[in-house]
């Protein structure tokens, strides 16, 4: 390779800053030099992206030890040789998120576009949190977060004409995922329970505690299903309410909210005098995908007069299906609602959303710095919580113009078709046992070791039996994901399950890489099986302390 650093080191301090300034320059060393490793990184890309096997065996122990240098090197290095450490160390152990046969986290494959526009996102380095350094991108983000927002409410053609450019206006925020969203929303929800009034200047100026002094109030709380993501115990934290204060109402044996303890939840708070500054429902949970009730949920928050926030990271893009959308109704009665970009709508990870029912709420979150963001400019900074962000909205954009909202129905669909296929191969093998019905494109199940079967399906396991089938899944998780050939999480629930409620460690498929075939999922759970035969089954005490083996 060409190599334009292989001299720094031998060069004079009076030539250093030359040296350096290659790095920046366009001359035609530098441009070559710039090709040759385009050229390079293409090659790992395409590798990268067509790899099957989730990842290579290495263990994490050894991935941290050749990463404990902490010195920054005085002088530049080879291009050459870092590009070699980077290939080695790096991208060779890094998980193939692109695997059809990675099933088990919400990051998958992306398609082919997005690589092309992040080479000119990167060059041209739009900072979007204002217009002096994002001139179209602004504009441009605006638009795609009005077409969203268009998705889940609906509005007429007047109302966008009206709001989606307009500086006074904000249809919605865009984020680098769904904590921010959600914490975004919830920034909103606190700032409009505790708004400004007569002679005061309202929680933001003000501070909590004065807020709540000023409106009569003995606390404030968040109520949500206890399948929230943990992404609102962050912005209880934040917002001053505490984590202690984050009321988690129970799920059903579906894992849909209890609304009948959330209505009763609701008026002992008012009892107590306790604001609730926000009521969230969950479309698409992470652990199972589940789809709180949210039409119930918008009835009690509505008569309540408490902010309605809908967490859709996951599930918001079932918008998109005829077949599905439905599951969703209720969404558009939300205040606000959070769609994560890098989940299903196939984008790389760094961009989520959220989008608000009244396009003034966002006033009530509004910063202002005379350099910057200044009150009457259209930047985007003034009610975004982060301040530098980079132009993920090409991306956005891209997608909803290159996949469109068929493509994104199709896309969902297939995801539902291919889940219930899982589903059916799990219910017709003994080794596993179906924990949840798939509402979406999650599912959650577990392995059965032989010794246990019979108990199971006479409903006897005793709880120490549950403990050990827990503990078989656990390490059958632990080894498939070690050999790195197929992929499948783990989560553990506190759920019913025959009458009695237990923790159950569960093996959780998430079924969303549109390159996943029927042969891809009956390869993983091949993967399963085998990985299975070779684990030791520690039986309960009640039945022997030994330790047999399992039969498949
Ligand atoms: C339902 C839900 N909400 C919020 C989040 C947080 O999103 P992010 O990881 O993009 O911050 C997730 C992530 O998995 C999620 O599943």
């Amino acid at each position: 390779m060409h190599n334009l650093r292989d001299d720094i080191q031998l060069a004079e301090p009076s030539d250093r800053l030359t040296d350096i300034m290659t790095l920046f320059s366009r001359s035609e060393a530098t441009l070559l030099t710039e090709r040759e490793l385009e050229v390079r990184v293409d090659a790992i890309v395409q590798a990268f992206v067509n790899a099957k096997a989730i990842s290579t065996d290495i263990d994490l122990v050894t991935i941290a030890d050749q990463f404990t240098d902490s010195q920054i090197p005085l002088t530049a290095c080879n291009v050459d040789q870092y590009f070699n450490e980077l290939t080695s160390n790096v991208v060779s152990h890094s998980i193939h998120t692109s695997s059809p046969q990675f099933i088990g986290h919400m990051t998958t494959a992306l398609p082919y576009f997005v690589r092309p526009l992040g080479k000119l996102m990167m060059a041209m380095n739009q900072n979007v949190v204002k217009v002096e350094t994002a001139k179209t991108f602004s504009f441009y983000e605006r638009q795609a977060l009005a077409m969203l927002h268009r998705l889940i409410y609906g509005r007429s053609d007047d109302f966008y004409r009206q709001h989606i450019q307009t500086s006074e206006s904000t249809l919605g925020i865009l984020t680098t995922g769904g904590t921010l969203a959600n914490i975004t929303a919830l920034w909103c929800a606190r700032n409009a329970a505790l708004k400004p009034q007569a002679d005061f200047a309202g929680v933001e100026q003000e501070g909590l505690l004065a807020a709540l002094e000023f409106y009569g109030y003995k606390g404030a709380v968040i109520i949500g299903s206890s399948l929230m993501h943990y992404s609102f115990e962050k912005a209880a934290g934040l917002l001053g309410i505490g984590d202690r204060n984050l009321l988690k109402i129970p799920v059903d044996h579906n894992h849909h909210m209890d609304v009948q303890v959330l209505r009763k939840t609701v008026a002992e708070c008012r009892d107590r005098k306790q604001l609730i500054l926000a009521i969230v429902g969950i479309a698409g949970s992470t652990e199972s995908g589940s789809i709180d009730p949210l039409a119930e949920i918008a009835v009690i928050a509505r008569e309540a007069k408490v902010h309605f926030h809908v967490d859709a990271a996951w599930g918001g893009p079932v918008l998109f299906s005829e077949q599905h959308a439905h599951k969703l109704a209720g969404i558009e009665h939300a205040d606000s609602v959070t769609i994560d970009g890098h989940k299903q709508l196939y984008l790389p990870i760094g961009i989520g959303m959220v989008l608000l029912r009244n396009p003034h709420l966002a006033a009530l979150i509004e910063k202002n710095a005379s350099y910057t963001v200044r009150k009457d400019s259209i930047d985007l900074g003034k009610r975004s919580l982060e301040g530098s962000r980079p132009g993920m909205i090409l991306f956005l954009q891209a997608a909803l113009k290159l996949i469109g909202q068929q493509g994104y129905a199709l896309l969902i669909d297939a995801g539902i078709q291919k889940t219930q296929y899982l589903a059916n191969q799990i219910r017709q093998r003994p080794e596993f046992e179906l924990l949840l019905e798939p509402e979406l494109n999650l599912l959650l199940y577990r392995y059965i070791p032989e010794p246990f079967r019979q108990k199971l399906a006479t409903r006897t396991l005793t709880q120490a039996e549950q403990q050990s089938i827990n503990d078989f899944n656990e390490l059958l998780q632990n080894a498939q994901r070690q050999a790195g050939k197929t992929f499948i999480s783990r989560t553990t629930l506190s759920i019913n399950l025959y009458g009695q409620k237990q923790a159950i460690v569960a093996l959780r498929a998430v079924i969303a890489n549109p390159l996943t075939t029927k042969a891809d999922i009956d390869a993983v759970l091949a993967d399963q099986l085998q990985t299975a035969a070779q684990l030791p089954v520690v039986v309960s005490p009640e039945h022997a302390n030994s330790e047999v083996t399992c039969d498949r």
